[in-house]
């Protein structure tokens, strides 16, 4: 069998990476760019410097700042008109997962026509999106490195996970100086998000020792840094090591891709409108205490990397410590308990749960689920 690695081709890490990455695109004689962004960032001036950093390297930009908090076709829409009414020919996402993944739908139907919907699935995609340049504010989705895509289709309230090759950024930008600003929730939620990446890619049937190895490293930067950031956001070391393991996640999710968390935290993204850190944090104990039935010994490293003694413990014994290491950590940064909290309702859980089960992201979770084992999922988590 063979194995698939991506990553963008060049990935600048670190303070002041945003000026060197811009200085870095000169050669492709840019012309001008659709900055893709959302509307707090614009307010806190973070896209007024990345904009003056561009026009002082020679490129004009338009800023396009209605990304909202889990993207919508009709943000794609309204921005791929601004797109086109400018004549932009590369595209610039500067935020979270929420810009960069609206900026790579907006990208990738402008490049091949039709509508976003048309690109649901694997490689739906002819031709490669407008150029991308991510720079990244959240640590993280992992969106400004990885070929996922998510985007909700506000008629029918479901997350599309749109995953293609083709919306794989040219450049990816983790600069920590834009990361310092984040508040404590964001930075829990987001730190949550990586941590779900890394061990639903180490559990996935498509894991790699590439992606393993990412994996594991991950986990131990998260559960040794992630609690330190939240506490003081100014802690540089904190946050660097939050940096570069949300890309060393999404490096692996890119390539052995995701379960059943992801599959089911989409439906509550999309339905209620929730933050998607908060709903992979609440949602990943009760799936991997599904999965532990085929993916102990797994599950077991994934608690040796977080920092538990596993010495003389069984795989069972392993994967419940990795478990309760997994709550605690939540607990200890202020994740919600339960799904009920959020304000998930007991009467939507079997369309949510059938919803989950057509999720491209479900394809690689060790154990299969039934519908009704999914919603069983689902209320244990309540
Ligand atoms: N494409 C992928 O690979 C992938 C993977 C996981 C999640 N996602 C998607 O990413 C989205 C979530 O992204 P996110 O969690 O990064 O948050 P986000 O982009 O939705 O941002 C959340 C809020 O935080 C603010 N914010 C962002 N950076 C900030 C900073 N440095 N300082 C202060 N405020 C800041 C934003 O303005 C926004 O109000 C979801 O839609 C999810 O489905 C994508
Ligand atoms: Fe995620």
């Amino acid at each position: 069998m063979t194995a698939t690695f991506f990553i963008p081709n060049v990935n600048i890490m670190g303070s002041g990476a945003v000026a060197e990455a811009i200085a870095s695109i000169k050669p492709y004689n840019f012309k001008k760019a659709l900055i893709v962004t959302d509307a707090v960032l614009n307010k806190l001036g973070v896209v007024a410097g990345v904009q003056k950093t561009m026009t002082d390297n020679g490129m004009d930009s338009v800023v396009f700042d209605g990304a909202q908090p889990n993207p919508t076709v009709g943000n794609v829409v309204a921005g791929l008109k601004l797109l086109k009414d400018n004549n932009c020919d590369f595209v610039v996402s500067l935020g979270g997962g929420s810009p960069h993944d609206c900026a790579k739908g907006i990208a990738l139907v402008a490049a091949n026509g039709g509508s976003i919907k048309d690109y649901e699935g694997v490689d739906q995609s002819p031709k490669p999106q407008l150029p991308l340049v991510a720079i990244n504010t959240t640590a993280g989705t992992a969106s400004e490195m990885t070929r996922f895509c998510i985007i909700t289709d506000e008629e029918r309230h479901v997350k599309m996970a749109i995953v293609d090759r083709h919306t794989t950024p040219i450049l990816s930008v983790n600069d920590t100086d834009l990361m310092v600003g984040m508040p404590k929730g964001l930075t829990a939620a987001t730190g949550m998000d990586a941590l779900t990446h890394a061990i639903e890619a180490y559990v996935s049937t498509a894991a790699t020792p590439i992606t393993d190895a990412c994996a594991l490293k991950a986990m131990e930067l998260i559960s040794g840094n992630l609690r330190a950031a939240v506490a003081n956001g100014k802690d540089m070391v904190a946050r660097e090591a939050m940096a570069y393991a949300e890309f060393l996640a999404g490096m692996a999710f890119n390539n052995a891709s995701l379960g059943y968390v992801h599959a089911m935290a989409h439906q509550l993204g999309g339905f209620y409108d929730l933050p998607h850190g908060v709903c992979n944090a609440v949602l990943l104990p009760h799936v991997e205490e599904f999965n532990s039935s085929v993916s102990a010994a797994r599950l077991k490293d994934c608690a040796k990397a977080m920092g538990v003694d596993v010495v003389g413990l069984s795989d069972v014994d392993g994967a419940k410590a990795c478990i309760t290491a997994i709550k605690t950590l939540s607990k200890d940064i202020g994740i919600p308990a339960g799904l009920a909290e959020l304000g998930m309702k007991d009467e939507d859980v079997t369309k949510l749960s059938e919803n989950a089960l057509k999720d491209a992201c479900g394809l690689t979770n060790p154990r299969p689920a039934s519908l009704l084992e999914i919603e069983a999922i689902f209320r244990a988590a309540a």
